[in-house]
């Protein structure tokens, strides 16, 4: 069995989930690996339009086992509701668990978010105010609490005796926020405790060992993108955690040598949401054109989403540093009635006309560049109702060649509107 990671290959938003729950329905097992209710994932399926934050979209497969992993962080209000709300729709969540390593979202890491955000004066990061930030700076200092702490009145009593007063101290004289005493924490952890009881999985090592012995099929669900990893997005303009294909090694419970396959999710053009260096990004009618036709509004917080031309400088970076051996190029259709589309191949830094061929790692010199773009005709032909390569109009079918060129990398995968159906599949999957 092939098991495989599917990657954001931008800056988030690309159609991850929209190609996890079509490789999801020949996996045996589906692992999330990183991130938080930050993430905003669409599915379309049997006419109805399914919105997830943490949970993996494989739940939608009767019979799948789908894992929250330890990489995770957990608000657990955002999880509640998103359970409430599939559980309405009458999805079967019984295959749902949580891995007991990942991380709580307590109040003051939502309250510390916000804050930030709201008065930022400069260096603002236009965060989901979910709590990510905080809650991984917790995890990385070693104050943080794990959902197993919930069920362990020892761990729990220690650690707070610890992590409260520095804790408090923090909320008070740096951010001007209340304290909370440890009763209040208690009782919220009480609370906790049981909106994750039935789906805490202590039994996680055997059920990941079971299924790699009888060689079951992994896929791990990848949240965010590559330019908004901690370590090589556009740092500091990123999420706080490792969208990587290597974030699954760690975020999982398996090691890297689980992982047969990562298949980055790119838009044909780019968005962001947010703030941060976005060389390609389109302030003009164009950029509102992509936006309108590919209803490029945030699935978590509404906001409209920045657009702009493929940019084929960062997703060569992508394809290296996210481990991707092969992409999945979506939203192709959005050009459909476009008479030319631009790909930039390389940046031109107009304070001295130098070229750039790989992507430049600070970013603050990104306001200096402009994209060299090279222009492609359009095929002016809907093409939503395509399902075979070979039935694409010539010059979608040049300009999909001319990326796989230019990023060495195969598309496997082409996407050309928001249902399962809507795919192509370039190879057996
Ligand atoms: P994710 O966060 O990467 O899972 O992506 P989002 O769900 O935030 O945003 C992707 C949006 O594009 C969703 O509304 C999808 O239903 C939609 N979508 C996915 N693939 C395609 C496609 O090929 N064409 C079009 N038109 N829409 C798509
Ligand atoms: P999915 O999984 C797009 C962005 C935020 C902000 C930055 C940091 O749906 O692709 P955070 O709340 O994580 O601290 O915010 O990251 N961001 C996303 N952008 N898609 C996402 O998730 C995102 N998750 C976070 O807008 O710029
Ligand atoms: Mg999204």
């Amino acid at each position: 069995m092939t098991n495989r990671v599917v990657v954001g290959a931008q800056w988030g938003d690309e159609g991850k989930a929209k190609i996890t729950d079509l490789l999801a329905e020949k996996a045996d097992l589906v692992i999330r690996y990183q991130g938080g209710c930050n993430a905003g994932h669409t599915v379309v399926a049997n006419n109805k339009t399914f919105k997830f934050h943490l949970i993996p979209s494989g739940i939608l497969y009767k019979g799948k086992i789908c894992f929250i992993g330890a990489g995770t962080v957990i608000l657990p209000e955002a999880f509640e509701s998103e359970i409430k709300g599939l559980i309405a729709e009458g999805v079967d969540v019984s295959g749902l668990k949580i891995n007991p390593l990942a991380s709580i979202t307590m109040p003051y890491h939502t309250e510390v978010d916000g804050y930030s955000e709201n008065n930022a004066t400069k260096g603002k990061i236009g965060t989901t105010k979910k709590g990510i930030g905080p809650t991984y700076t917790d995890k990385m200092a070693r104050i943080g609490l794990k959902i197993q702490d919930l069920y362990s009145p020892e761990a729990l009593n220690e650690k707070l005796d610890i992590i409260l007063p520095l804790k408090n101290k923090t909320l008070k004289e740096v951010y001007g926020l209340e304290p909370y005493s440890k009763e209040c924490i208690l009782s919220l952890c009480e609370k906790y405790a049981e909106i994750f009881k039935p789906y805490v999985c202590f039994d996680w090592q055997t059920v990941l060992e079971d299924a790699k012995r009888d060689n079951k099929a992994v896929l791990f669900e990848g949240a965010q993108g590559v330019m908004l990893d901690i370590d090589y997005g556009t740092y500091p303009f990123v999420t706080s955690s490792n969208p990587i294909g290597g974030g699954a090694a760690t975020g999982s419970g398996y090691g890297p040598k689980m992982i047969d396959e990562v298949i980055g999710v790119a838009k044909a053009y780019v968005t962001r949401v947010g703030e941060g260096p976005f060389v390609t990004e389109l302030k003009d009618e164009t950029g509102n054109k992509i936006r309108e036709i590919g209803h490029e509004f945030g699935v978590t917080t509404g906001r409209p989403r920045r657009c702009g031309w493929f940019d084929a400088v960062t997703m060569k970076y992508a394809v290296l540093v996210g481990g991707l051996t092969s992409i999945a190029l979506t939203k192709i259709d959005v050009f459909d009635s476009f008479d030319e589309i631009k790909v930039c191949t390389a940046y031109k830094d107009t304070r001295d006309g130098k070229i750039y061929k790989n992507y430049p790692t600070d970013v603050f010199i990104h306001k200096y560049l402009e994209p060299v773009y090279e222009t492609h005709k359009g095929w002016k032909q809907d093409i939503t109702g395509i399902t075979v390569y070979d039935k694409l109009p010539e010059n979608a079918k040049k300009y999909l060649e001319r990326l796989e060129e230019l990023l060495e990398t195969p598309i496997s995968i082409v996407s050309v509107g928001p249902d399962r159906e809507q795919t192509i599949f370039r190879k057996d999957i």
